[in-house]
């Protein structure tokens, strides 16, 4: 990394992963190149035999282009800037980081205790693999009183969301990380939500951070991306031979896009948390609205541990309407600047009608049935998805 003379994250981000200058030219290009490449060729055996007595002694030597080159370094320096750790591993999406967390760090004979509000495909990855090598998974509200029972004498790691993604529940870090440490569990956490930017789960006490790249940090909504992030040497270890052992890879292109996006990753962030308060405060003025799950608003029951732990938040929320399910499929069918979709953290709006079934999973849900709707609020002029979400409520109960 350059030395920019500042601990301020916007500055260091613009300034991390760049170009090195040409030693004869003494210049070089501000957006560093996509190196391609599927291997590496070296000018003799000797400048091998060195590269690999380098790698040995944990220097980034690459020596074939699965791990990457300097794209990929680069995209791996910002996480480790974003995250506050020392060692980033790429993977080929968000679900692909989350894995590897997983496979790397338990053994058969395990158990994993996860926070109920985590993202649906994980709990698909324990009935389809972890089941199957043996590793024993519980799912519990992620709190330390709520956590105590849970844990038995093979219980390896605690593995959390926070907020979790569908209703915004935010966790107390800070606490999990004592109750883990007494434990002598590791902490790990998804921070997609956060994209190191405006939570940064490392400083709160976590071991290991899983991000989704494919959301805020590509935020174009045209990769998809993972990165698994820690800074123990045993944790770091660990990671680092299964990552090689299982193969992960991404292209070259997509850690250039990367980089290209998470350039402005502050900016957007705040416009997304800009418009979704504005959002906040209008659905809060419609007679339909229930309940608001997004923790920068101040009727939030996470509003407190948010104002603590965040630096800032996004445009992830979503709405109980007091609607049945024809009105909220209605609703959602007439809004027009909302693309439904399952994605978040592009510069797009989009909305998810969310079923009640997986609900039932998530013991911050307090049931009932109300209609919930998960937007992403995108960085259109807020006042079109404004006009938006009003006329497609007044056409559901028409
Ligand atoms: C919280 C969270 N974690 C991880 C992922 C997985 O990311 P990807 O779609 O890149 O596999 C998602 C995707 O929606 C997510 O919402």
């Amino acid at each position: 990394m350059a030395h920019t003379g500042t601990t301020r994250l916007e500055t260091q981000l613009l300034h991390s992963g760049i170009a090195e200058f040409n030693p004869k030219t003494q210049s070089a290009p501000v957006a560093l190149p996509s190196m391609r490449t599927s291997t590496v060729r070296f000018a003799s055996l000797e400048a091998l035999d060195h590269a690999l007595a380098d790698k040995a002694d944990g220097e980034r030597i690459a020596t074939y282009g699965r791990s990457g080159m300097d794209t990929h370094a680069a995209l791996e320096e910002v996480f480790c800037e974003l995250e506050g750790t020392q060692r980033a591993f790429l993977a080929p999406s968000g679900l692909s980081a989350v894995t590897l967390v997983f496979m790397a760090l338990l053994n058969a004979g395990d158990h994993v205790i996860v926070a109920d509000c985590v993202y649906g495909p994980v709990r698909h990855l324990d009935k389809t693999v972890l089941r199957r090598m043996g590793i024993e998974v519980s799912y519990c509200r992620a709190e330390p009183g709520a956590l105590e029972s849970q844990v038995r004498p093979n219980t390896r790691m605690l593995y959390v969301e926070s907020p979790g993604s569908l209703l915004m529940e935010m966790l107390d870090l800070p606490a999990l990380a004592e109750f883990a440490r007494r434990h002598k569990l590791v902490l790990a956490a998804d921070n997609t939500w956060g994209a190191g930017y405006v939570y940064r789960p490392l400083d709160l006490g976590v071991d290991v951070s899983a991000v989704a790249g494919t959301k805020y940090i590509g935020g174009h909504s045209d990769l998809m991306l993972g990165a698994v992030m820690a800074n123990d040497p045993e944790l770091v270890r660990r990671l680092n031979e299964t990552h090689y052992a299982m193969g992960y890879s991404i292209s070259a292109d997509d850690a250039w896009l990367a980089l290209r996006g998470v350039r402005t990753l502050p900016i957007r962030m705040r416009q997304h948390a800009e418009n979704a308060l504005r959002v906040c405060e209008f659905l809060a003025s419609r007679p339909e609205t229930a309940r608001i799950y997004h923790p920068a608003w101040p009727q939030d029951p996470g509003h407190a541990l948010w104002q603590r732990d965040c630096h800032g938040s996004n445009g992830m929320l979503s709405v109980e309407l007091a609607l049945d399910h024809a009105q909220a499929r209605r609703f959602v069918n007439a809004l027009t600047l909302y693309g439904i979709g399952y994605s978040w953290g592009g510069f797009e709006s989009l909305v998810q009608l969310v079923e009640h079934a997986p609900l039932t999973q998530h013991s911050y849900w307090g049931g009932g049935d109300n209609a919930v709707v998960r937007l992403h609020i995108g960085l259109e002029a807020v006042e079109d998805l404004v006009a938006d979400l009003a006329q497609a409520l007044d056409k559901a109960r028409a």
